[in-house]
């Protein structure tokens, strides 16, 4: 590929969902973009970037974009985030959130839904407690196929095999050929739309808990900081904020600080969450 034509879609990329290519990712224009060329009637990649700098379609453009995303995700990753939304998370929320009745979760890189999923389950373990609650689930991601797939809640044999423990798989979905379909009374517990983490957060309104796990890694220092600030502005005072285990607020913003000894959660620097949670600092 020509360092101009790696230039332009990397540009481009960097722009739209802030994705960083750095030089070494050649192969992964090629192998990603490729199809997406093939499936647009054109012979080569050569083809497929000329088309872009000449018509600047936009859905061509959001094709390149979404084709470019790294989906990957599993039911309960790493445990521990979990782990803490059941044990110490709820608990608190339960407490401070007991006058109003009201939950909100957002999922802000959600793919195909196993993380909302996994979220939705948890509160269903102890639904009696949750009767009467306002509780809203809320699933978003740049990328519509995903979200697609999110929506129909249907998985394949290996997918339900990553880290969803088999009396859950039991209780919450059924068996259709050789797929696994999601049981309504989880389904329906989260609601899924587009939302581009580079846009404006303004009409999110205001979350308990954001999981915004395992796509900061795809992004600069200054976007990194751009959208923990931003999300810091959504999330509750006493909110909880669940990053991946190779992602940080440490070196980028202030505004939130890590839990001491809990890997992957964060709470407002000026907030008293982790006092709410019986999580000394
Ligand atoms: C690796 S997945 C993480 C899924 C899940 N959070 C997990 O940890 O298992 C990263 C997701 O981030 C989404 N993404 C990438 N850039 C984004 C952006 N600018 N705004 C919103 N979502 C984005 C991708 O489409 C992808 O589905």
């Amino acid at each position: 590929m020509k360092t101009q034509d790696f230039d332009f879609l990397a540009g481009l990329l960097k722009e739209r969902s802030g994705l960083m290519l750095t030089a070494d990712k050649v192969y992964l224009l090629e192998s990603r973009l490729t199809p997406l060329a093939r499936k647009r009637g054109l012979d080569t990649l050569d083809a497929l970037i000329q088309k872009l700098r000449i018509s600047r379609d936009d859905v061509l453009i959001k094709d390149v974009t979404e084709a470019m995303t790294t989906n990957e995700s599993f039911f309960f990753r790493d445990n521990t985030p979990f782990d803490l939304f059941k044990n110490h998370v709820l608990p608190a929320m339960e407490k401070a959130r007991g006058p109003k009745r009201r939950l909100r979760i957002w999922c802000a890189a959600a793919s195909t839904g196993q993380e909302p999923y996994s979220l939705a389950i948890l509160l269903r373990e102890n639904w009696a407690k949750w009767q009467g609650w306002n509780i809203e689930i809320i699933g978003t991601d740049i990328c519509t196929q995903v979200l697609e797939k999110a929506k129909a809640g249907v998985y394949s044999q290996f997918e339900v095999q990553r880290g969803l423990p088999i009396q859950m798989l039991i209780k919450y979905f059924t068996q259709d050929g050789d797929v696994w379909r999601l049981n309504d009374e989880i389904r329906n517990m989260v609601t899924y739309r587009p939302f581009n983490l580079l846009s404006n957060f303004i009409g999110m309104g205001s979350f308990d808990v954001i999981y915004c796990r395992n796509v900061l890694i795809y992004f600069d220092q200054a976007t990194k900081k751009d959208v923990l600030e931003r999300m810091h502005g959504t999330l509750a005072a006493d909110g909880t904020l669940f990053l991946g285990a190779a992602e940080t607020v440490l070196g980028i913003t202030d505004k939130l600080r890590p839990v001491r000894g809990q890997r992957g959660m964060y709470v407002s620097s000026s907030g008293n969450a982790e006092e709410l949670m019986g999580l000394g600092s």
